[in-house]
């Protein structure tokens, strides 16, 4: 596992999100803490299990990013869950412990991609080797062979050798510098086994995953270029390099120690004071489902057995409706860390629209150049836009920080629809005017309607 100090991921954070401290500080704390565990004796180790986090926050304010970007930061197995698309067992939908085999999925293909990293080149140069034995033995069986009797046998031999070695090392330069990417050769291909669908929509069995390795592999000879013979045999290569065993044992390690769930939308589950009757009903069992993987149990993967106690959960939710005290106790005793998100105003918005390293203005102005314009926003322009969301949020339904997009592209549409890239590189500077002038309707209304309350 990675070394960031909390102040180093606090900082990593700041690249992306604006504001929300206390929110990144607390993420920030609960990995290091894994860490610290991991560097404890096994019998004291076994002792500490993580401490869950809930996050509590309106909707559009970085919750599920910062989520996101701590997953990418650690590179640790992260999954992102919706809580309202588990419905109690039995019920239709799918049922809890899928998310835990999500991890051990995502976990391996994690471990399998650094793997394949590693033996990427080893892999590669074999690959480049066998599409040239492809392509010499072509040659020399439809090259007629020519006897020659006036010279000694022996030297011809020997001529004729060195001849090939260096044609087959001028080849294979050839073929690995991409020249012959489009060359078509004829090669063994292995035909992939029909999925067949035995139990349609559920996902979860593997029993077609099963099948499929009984059912017998087909090969066929087909045209294919060589840079897709690459891609194949680079592919075949490398997974008779790593060792699959070794993958899916690493993987499962990393998803019981290193893992992240993030479960969103969890309010959504939660019964708002007074019913308790129809839906309510079966968002209880979703609760009730979740609990045991949250307080710790073994599951049954295709990989092995998991446990879930050291996997790290956060929970999100806008908490409008329902409070966090209705959750059922048990659920909310296991997220003992409870961070709140501010709401955001003209101020974030602001920063939001420029520091961030995918800031929505440097993105849009990335996709514009590809249309030959040349977008700038000025200063002021900027903080009209951050003013003008805020007077949105307050006086419109507050959708947090996706106001910004909203108000972006409502201000850009004329601008993208006349791109055409089909004329020189033009400049357009946004103005403060332009934003006025764009966003007329709107600020017309908002500013008439403080007077009036
Ligand atoms: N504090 C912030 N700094 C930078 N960008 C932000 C911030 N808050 C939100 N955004 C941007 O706004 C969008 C929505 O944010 P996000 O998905 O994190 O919302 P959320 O809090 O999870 O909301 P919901 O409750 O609706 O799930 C994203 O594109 C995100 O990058
Ligand atoms: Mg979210």
């Amino acid at each position: 596992m990675e070394l960031m100090t909390p102040k180093e991921i606090v900082s990593e954070l700041d690249k992306y999100i604006i504001g929300q401290d206390k929110a990144k500080r607390a993420v920030a704390v609960a990995l290091r803490n894994r860490y610290r565990r991991s560097k404890l004796p096994e019998s004291e180790r076994v002792e500490i299990t993580p401490k869950n986090i809930l996050m509590k926050g309106p909707t559009g304010v970085g919750k599920t990013e910062i989520a996101r970007r701590l997953a990418k930061l650690v590179k640790a197995p992260f999954v992102k869950v919706e809580a309202t698309k588990y419905t109690e067992v039995g019920y239709v939908g799918r049922d809890v412990e899928s998310m835990i085999r999500d991890l051990v999925e995502t976990s391996i293909r994690l471990v399998k991609d650094e793997k394949f990293e590693e033996v990427k080149a080893t892999a590669t140069n074999n690959a480049n080797k066998k599409i040239r034995d492809i392509m010499m033995k072509k040659r020399t069986s439809s090259k007629p062979t020519t006897t020659t009797n006036s010279v000694d046998k022996d030297t011809v031999e020997i001529v004729v050798e060195d001849k090939a070695k260096a044609d087959a090392e001028d080849l294979l330069k050839q073929i690995e510098s991409g020249k012959l990417d489009d060359e078509i050769i004829e090669m063994e291909v292995i035909d992939a086994p029909q999925a067949i669908e035995i139990i349609p929509g559920n996902q979860d069995t593997n029993i077609s995953d099963m099948l499929s390795g009984f059912l017998p592999r087909r090969k066929k000879i087909r045209k294919i270029s060589i840079a897709q013979a690459r891609k194949n045999l680079v592919n075949e290569e490398a997974s008779r390099l790593i060792d699959m065993d070794a993958v899916n044992e690493e993987g499962v390690r990393r998803a019981e120690q290193e893992g992240i769930i993030f479960i969103d939308e969890i309010d959504k589950i939660a019964i708002a004071s007074g019913g308790r009757n129809g839906p309510d009903v079966s968002r209880e069992g979703v609760q009730r489902d979740i609990l045991p993987f949250v307080e710790g149990c073994t599951v049954s993967t295709k990989y092995g057995i998991i446990r879930t106690d050291y996997i790290l959960f956060i929970a999100a939710g806008a908490f409008h409706i329902a409070k966090v005290e209705d959750l059922i106790p048990e659920l909310q005793g296991r997220f003992p860390i409870r961070v709140e998100l501010e709401n955001l105003t003209a101020k974030e918005f602001y920063k939001i629209l420029t520091q961030p390293k995918n800031a929505i203005t440097k993105q849009q102005a990335e996709l514009l150049k590809v249309d030959n314009i040349d977008l700038e926003f000025e200063e002021d322009a900027l903080k009209e836009i951050a003013r003008i969301a805020e007077l949105e949020n307050e006086n419109n339904e507050n959708i947090g920080a996706r106001r910004l997009h909203t108000i972006i592209e409502s201000l850009l549409e004329d601008i993208s629809y006349e791109a055409g890239g089909n004329h020189p590189v033009s400049k357009v500077v946004i103005s403060k005017e332009f934003v006025q002038r764009e966003l007329e309707q709107t600020v017309k209304k908002y500013d008439i309607s403080r007077y009036i309350m």
